[in-house]
């Protein structure tokens, strides 16, 4: 359990669902993690429970979208850790509209934390890893870039734009000989509280898709922490500008489209 010995990591989201378990997988493997949330009561628990284990954690209150917060957050993670070696942008939302019952008000909020929120992440941390001379970076986006429902107006347009804005950093760090790695994890449906969220349960294509998915299930949250753990680890250090695809083989499988 020495996979992540000696690096420091910030997971946004970190509190609960996907994001909290990539947390405590990556202090499991020695990393000193940094969950950041807005949910301040359920991150100082995800950060007690990483603690009584014998991890190493600290919590920080951040809303991906306040370029300020990000600042203060670096700031006081090189302070308290000395560096910062991974980046999980993991913080994200749903809403549920076909482009009928879509609003730009609300297309707009979804944006600001699902794609804005990463880029002002990266950008605040990104001086930090090339002070460091190495990094990982990994961008949670979703399989909706490729499955494509018709609920998903909003959320699949964000998720695309982070997987090529996850390139972007990618090819750019890259070249310029950084050491810093960027990749995208795309899970499909994984029984998180955002699944639970009975707008999202009922919905048609999320009972369909329960039926559809190869591997006989939906994902648990450790599938995609350890996905998580492997792309900000050494062990993936010749992966960048790549998307992993974690659904048990769903956005394989042809959806059929249901019609209403
Ligand atoms: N669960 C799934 O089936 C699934 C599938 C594909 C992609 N994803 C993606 O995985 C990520 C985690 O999803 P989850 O299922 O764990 O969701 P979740 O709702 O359980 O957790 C999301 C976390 O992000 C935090 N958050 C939301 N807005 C924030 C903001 N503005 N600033 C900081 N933190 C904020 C929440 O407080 C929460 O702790 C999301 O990006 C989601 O889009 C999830």
């Amino acid at each position: 359990m020495d996979r992540m010995n000696g690096k420091v990591a910030i997971v946004t989201g970190g509190a609960r669902g996907l994001g909290g378990a990539a947390a405590s997988a990556l202090a499991a493997e020695g990393a000193r993690v940094v969950v950041a949330d807005v949910l301040d009561d359920a991150g100082r628990a995800k950060v007690d429970e990483i603690t009584a284990i014998g991890g190493t954690a600290r919590f920080a209150h951040l809303d991906v979208r306040d370029e300020d917060a990000w600042k203060r957050m670096v700031e006081d993670t090189v302070e308290g850790y000395g560096c910062i070696d991974v980046l999980v942008n993991n913080a994200g939302i749903t809403l549920p509209r076909t482009i009928e019952e879509a609003t730009l008000e609300e297309f707009r909020h979804v944006m600001d934390i699902n794609l804005y929120g990463a880029f002002a992440g990266m950008q605040a941390v990104l001086p930090a890893l090339i002070a460091r001379g190495s990094g990982a970076i990994v961008n949670v986006s979703s399989n909706s870039t490729d499955m494509i429902v018709p609920t998903t107006t909003y959320y699949a347009a964000s998720k695309a734009a982070l997987a090529n804005l996850t390139k972007t950093t990618a090819v750019h760090v890259g070249l310029k000989g950084y050491g810093i790695r960027a990749n995208s994890i795309h899970p499909g449906p994984h029984a998180t509280d955002m699944l639970a969220d009975p707008e999202v349960a009922e919905l048609p294509h999320i009972k369909m898709m329960r039926d559809t998915v190869p591997l006989g299930r939906f994902g648990r949250p450790d599938d995609f922490a350890q996905l998580v753990v492997f792309l900000a680890s050494d062990e993936s250090s010749y992966i960048t500008a790549s998307e992993f695809f974690i659904d048990g083989g769903l956005t394989r499988v042809s959806y059929p489209g249901v019609r209403g």
